[in-house]
């Protein structure tokens, strides 16, 4: 099984990365910090076939990249897409490039490797490409709602992706709900949060049974039909929802 992970050294993807060498599987990491990366590859030993390090918002070299890792890897079985930069969202209210990081990494970095990634899979009729998106993405709350849209609309082209590629190849989204990483270290740990093997787990499954698009945990599949489908008039009453 050959697997290509970007964004490896995201504490998550570092996990799946884990389970997927476990079983087996030829992996290529790809990531932003090559000391973190030469780590982990390390650590994973012959299961690495080779890994890269490249910042994804240098759209050109990152495509490179993905073009490189296509090739050392043959026919590709599973694509899995981890960055994320969730941010200060304060911060985007008044920056615009605070504003413009957080869509580049959330959005734009995945949109340039879905497309060499996608024409791969498309041409070979097989391989999966599962992409971390987020809860944050299904309705604007003033936590985070830079980083919500960009990972909204990450959402959106998944989907419109997952129905070009229908019947040739998969595309997973997982809408992550909040999981205890080095992204949320400040952040106040509440019952809803996921520990990193739960939620690594939960993404291999998903990538298994070929979901389209999964809740990881699955417990967010109930909140957010609430969250999602509350007419705005009653949301912005609960304070405690919209987060007002
Ligand atoms: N943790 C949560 O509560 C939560 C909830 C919902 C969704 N998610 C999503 O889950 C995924 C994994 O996040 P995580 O929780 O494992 O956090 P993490 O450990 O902070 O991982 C985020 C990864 O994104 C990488 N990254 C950021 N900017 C980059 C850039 N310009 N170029 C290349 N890589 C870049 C980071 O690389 P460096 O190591 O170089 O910084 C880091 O490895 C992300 O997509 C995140 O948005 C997380």
């Amino acid at each position: 099984m050959n697997v290509l992970i970007l964004g490896a050294t995201s504490d998550i993807a570092a996990e799946v990365a884990r389970i997927y060498a476990s079983r087996g599987a030829r992996l290529y990491l790809i990531a932003r910090n090559p000391e973190a990366l030469a780590q982990l590859s390390a650590e994973l030993g012959s299961a690495v076939v080779s890994s890269d390090a490249v910042d994804f918002t240098d759209y050109a070299r990152a495509s490179a990249a993905v073009e490189r890792a296509l090739t050392a890897l043959g026919t590709l079985d599973v694509a899995l897409l981890s960055q994320g930069y969730l941010g200060d969202q304060l911060e985007s209210e008044r920056n615009f490039e605070e504003a413009r990081r957080q869509i580049e990494v959330n959005l734009l970095s995945a949109v340039a490797q879905l497309i060499p990634l996608a024409q791969h899979v498309e041409k070979n009729g097989r391989g999966t490409l599962a992409v971390i998106t987020s809860v944050a993405g299904e309705r604007g709350r003033p936590r985070n709602y830079t980083y919500g849209a960009a990972k909204g609309g990450l959402t959106l082209y998944l989907q419109g992706l997952r129905s070009r590629l229908w019947g040739k190849a998969h595309v997973v989204t997982i809408k992550l709900g909040p999981v205890d990483t080095k992204m949320t270290t400040h952040h106040k740990k509440n019952a809803v949060f996921a520990s990193i093997p739960q939620a690594a787990r939960g993404i291999v499954r998903a990538v298994d049974r070929r979901a389209g698009e999964v809740y990881v945990p699955g417990f967010w599949f109930f909140i957010m039909a609430v969250v999602r489908n509350m007419p705005e008039a009653i949301f912005q009453k609960l304070s405690f929802l919209s987060g007002r």
